[in-house]
């Protein structure tokens, strides 16, 4: 490919890490319903470092180390450089490396879009997240946790010690507990799951209760009951959000997943893995 180059209001970015998500071997597999783009460059999230800026940045310079998201559409971050709008990116925490930075960017936007934003967690409130150990659910764990939230997660028993290490109060085994039975009555569930899991979620809902999901329900599932919300949040990017990562990084509430290296040219192993469906934090790519 030949080298991008910054246009008005972009920068380019020399990647060092990328990671993989769910959406990545999704769209691979023509899953998402516009394999018409194919072929693409894959890719979400990024670190890496500013090689050039366009006409109209002055946030960056060359050498700024930076991590972001990359557009819904369009080439993505598993690439050894990437033109991308100026407001899509954010300075690194000076406190992670590039693997750790590439690991927070689209999951760290994708649960605070989710909590903060859509259920407006409060301090005293309780909230489930189903699949605590995953990427997003990770962050979310965290995000909830220093909301002043009482925390319950769901995980297999693998998972269980690194879910209650994230900071959640308890910690559902889904594989011999029921969490319809584990879990008081809550006012936000967050749901990464779906499925089967989330038609379950409702039952577990207080009146006036929040279910907020980012993965599919079930088709043909029971209507949604009166008594709750259910909302699937609209995850725009921004570098809002990418601040609010680091200042969250920076007040020690939020750390960097566990993470799972690949070269660059494994990314075939790499998505076999993000489709298991049980990746344990996060899988990134080393590209540099
Ligand atoms: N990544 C993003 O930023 C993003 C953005 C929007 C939407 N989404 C969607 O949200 C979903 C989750 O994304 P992700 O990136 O967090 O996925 P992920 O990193 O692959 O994690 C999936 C997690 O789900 C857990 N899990 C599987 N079955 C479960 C069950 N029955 N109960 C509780 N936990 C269960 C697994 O833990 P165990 O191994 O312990 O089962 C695993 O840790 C995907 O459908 C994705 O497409 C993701």
């Amino acid at each position: 490919m030949p080298d991008p180059k910054a246009g008005v209001g972009q920068i380019v970015a020399a990647i060092h890490a990328a990671s993989v998500n769910p959406i990545d071997w999704k769209t691979r597999a023509g899953m998402r319903g516009d394999a018409s783009a194919l072929p693409m460059i894959l890719g979400c999230e990024f670190s890496g470092v500013v090689s050039e800026t366009g006409p109209g940045v002055s946030e960056f310079a060359p050498g700024d180390s930076v991590f972001g998201v990359a557009p819904q559409t369009g080439d993505g971050t598993y690439a050894e450089a990437i033109a991308i709008d100026a407001g899509l990116v954010a300075l690194r925490p000076d406190s992670l490396g590039h693997v750790e930075a590439a690991a927070l960017g689209l999951v760290g936007l994708t649960a605070l879009v989710s909590l903060e934003d859509t259920a407006k967690i409060k301090a005293g409130e309780t909230i489930l997240i189903q699949g605590g150990a995953g990427g997003v659910g990770g962050f979310a764990v965290q995000c909830a946790k220093h909301a002043g939230a009482t925390v319950y997660a769901t995980t297999s028993t693998r998972n269980v010690d690194y879910v209650r290490r994230l900071g959640a109060d308890s910690v559902i085994d889904y594989t011999t507990d029921d969490f319809t039975k584990a879990v008081p009555p809550c006012d936000v569930v967050f749901d990464t799951v779906g499925g089967a899991v989330q038609e379950r979620s409702f039952s577990v809902l207080k009146p006036g209760g929040r279910l907020v999901w980012i993965a599919g329900g079930s088709e043909g599932g029971p209507p949604l009951p009166a008594h709750v919300e259910m909302i699937r949040p609209r995850v725009d990017r921004h570098r809002r959000h990418m601040e609010r990562i680091t200042e969250l990084v920076g007040l020690g509430a939020v750390t960097a997943p566990e993470i799972t290296t690949f070269p660059l040219a494994q990314v075939a192993r790499a998505h076999e893995m993000s489709a298991t469906g049980h990746v344990r934090g996060k899988i990134v790519l080393l590209v540099r």
